[in-house]
């Protein structure tokens, strides 16, 4: 538990190193900018109720059986026999309104499932910045930002959110102690802010996507506070917080 004066900010590079980040007291933030953190919270602005995620395609096929929506991405790619893949331009259909889907992507879901016994578990994207951040400013708990990366690896849009995060946290207030990883994404999003776009130029994510065509996905993706929502994990759901 953080005390009164000292709120501790720490980044995790990967779902694999969580275990050495773990503190079960802590909130959780997780990151998959490109793209599962961004469809999330895109699926919570335009109005689905809960989302389940999953570790497995095969977990995801159980429910798909059972009747549910269900969204599966592998390697960036819509796996054949689901509703919907990864991209946040699947989740905006009255189709999904008030309904609860299942969803399971290459890295994002995999660290939803790492973190899923901490304090609280909290989606981020650019998408939800500010007002993500200015809830995150108002608890009195230290804060560890994963990386969802990719295949366990680090990756660059991931790390730079952390940044904008322990940037725009810096702002509210200076109560906070940053691990490395936070100091270093600090100096990093300064760097990158103007143009994150151009920063990410050679992602290899970003370049995956554009490979395939998905340069709309990218840029929607780093677009700040177009779904002022702040996904949230509830047992086995994400459902939309409530203020
Ligand atoms: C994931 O969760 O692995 C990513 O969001 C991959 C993707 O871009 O679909």
């Amino acid at each position: 538990m953080s005390n009164q004066n000292k709120i501790q900010i720490e980044t995790c590079f990967s779902p694999a190193l969580y275990s050495t980040y773990e503190d079960k007291n802590s909130i959780v933030v997780i990151i998959d900018i490109l793209r599962a953190t961004s469809a999330i919270c895109t699926a919570f602005h335009y109005g689905v109720d809960k989302i389940i995620p999953v570790a497995s395609v095969d977990e995801a096929l159980e429910y798909k059986k059972q009747g549910y929506l269900a969204g599966a991405e592998r390697d960036a790619f819509k796996l054949e026999g689901f509703d919907f893949g990864n991209s946040p331009y699947d989740y905006m259909g009255e189709n999904i309104k008030n309904k609860t889907i299942v969803l399971t992507t290459t890295n994002g879901t995999q660290a939803i499932y790492a973190a899923k016994d901490s304090y609280k578990v909290v989606i981020g994207s650019f998408l939800n910045l500010d007002v993500l951040c200015e809830w995150l400013s108002k608890q009195n708990r230290n804060i560890l930002l994963l990386c969802s990366g990719w295949k366990n690896k680090f990756n660059l849009e991931d790390s730079l959110f952390a940044g904008a995060v322990t940037t725009k946290l810096l702002q509210y207030n200076q109560k906070y102690e940053l691990g490395d990883g936070c100091l270093a994404m600090n100096y990093l999003y300064q760097m990158a802010e103007k143009d994150p776009m151009k920063f990410l130029n050679r992602a290899s994510h970003k370049e995956r996507l554009v490979k395939m065509n998905l340069k709309k996905d990218i840029r929607y993706c780093l677009m700040p506070n177009t779904s002022p929502v702040i996904p949230v994990l509830e047992g086995k759901y994400l459902v939309k917080m409530m203020f």
